[in-house]
């Protein structure tokens, strides 16, 4: 059943709902899309950086892309964006709660950045399921929400406890969530819950938890992706201008929900 629901929605003319979409791993899985055939509603807080990332995808795939400015912190930001959605293209068949960002969130740190880290990672993703799981259901067909979470809502490491808890929560919405489709009868949606371990991208290119500040040296990063994935974590690499090398890691990235839980993702 999963599989045969990833088979009916990642197909030419499905509608797919990306949130921090410019950015390293909703930009792949965007870029993912669009090379299926998909059409596009493409959402980040960075206008520029996503114009720019709908203008790279759609030269490269002819995808139809609708670009929101978007903040998913704001419930009323998130449901104009369903309702801009479902006006544009009539339907939603996969969404990816997938904007996130990082900040020093440790345990006795400043609380306004406790919140931000809160709004975007954990309320972000609370908003979009509110505002759009209800509607994909109703609906009646196959669809496919994906929210992003992280290895450390899982193994909350000591340092960043806002980030761990932001996601930990992203993982407590998505066990809800799909307990509530499953309970639904003849509910086709799935809820899936994302962990990516450590993911080279604009977040984590100067890895501020590992090292407090400073651009790091080619060697340097090598010697720490080698560390952790000596580890056990899943690195993937997503380089901001680098459509075809995306597709290989949206690739990856989705193998990566298979291999980076010990047990299988979340599903039906
Ligand atoms: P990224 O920084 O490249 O992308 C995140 C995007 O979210 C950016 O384009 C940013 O503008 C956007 N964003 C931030 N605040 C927003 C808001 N309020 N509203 C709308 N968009 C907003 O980072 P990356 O790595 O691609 O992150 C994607 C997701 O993956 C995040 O949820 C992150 O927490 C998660 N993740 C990343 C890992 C990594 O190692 N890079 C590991 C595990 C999870």
């Amino acid at each position: 059943q999963t599989i045969s629901a990833f088979v009916a929605v990642f197909q030419p003319g499905q509608v797919a709902v990306i949130t921090g979409a410019a950015g390293g791993i909703g930009r792949a899985t965007a870029a993912f899309c669009a090379a299926r055939g998909m059409k596009l509603v493409l959402a980040d807080f960075n206008e520029t950086a996503l114009l720019a990332t709908a203008d790279a995808i759609a030269a490269q795939h002819g995808a139809q892309i609708l670009a929101l400015p978007t903040d998913v912190g704001r419930r009323d930001a998130v449901e104009q964006l369903r309702d801009t959605a479902y006006d544009r293209f009539g339907q939603v068949d996969f969404l990816m709660n997938n904007a996130g960002r990082s900040g020093d969130g440790a345990l006795f740190g400043d609380p306004a950045v406790w919140e931000a880290i809160l709004d975007v990672n954990l309320w972000g993703v609370i908003h979009g399921v509110q505002a759009f799981a209800p509607r994909m259901m109703a609906d009646g067909k196959p669809a496919i929400i994906v929210n992003t979470g992280s290895k450390q809502g899982i193994t909350q490491p000591p340092g960043n406890t806002a980030y761990n808890l932001s996601k930990a929560g992203v993982k407590a919405v998505t066990e809800a969530l799909a307990h509530e489709l499953r309970s639904q009868p003849g509910c086709q949606v799935q809820a899936h819950l994302l962990v990516p371990g450590f993911t080279f991208t604009g977040m984590t290119r100067v890895p501020t938890d590992a090292k407090p500040a400073g651009a790091w040296t080619p060697d340097e990063v090598v010697a720490f992706m080698a560390e952790r994935m000596a580890a056990g974590d899943f690195y993937i690499i997503c380089p901001d201008n680098d459509v075809t090398r995306d597709l290989d890691n949206a690739r990856m990235l989705w193998t990566a929900m298979d291999v980076t839980e010990n047990r299988p993702p979340l599903s039906r």
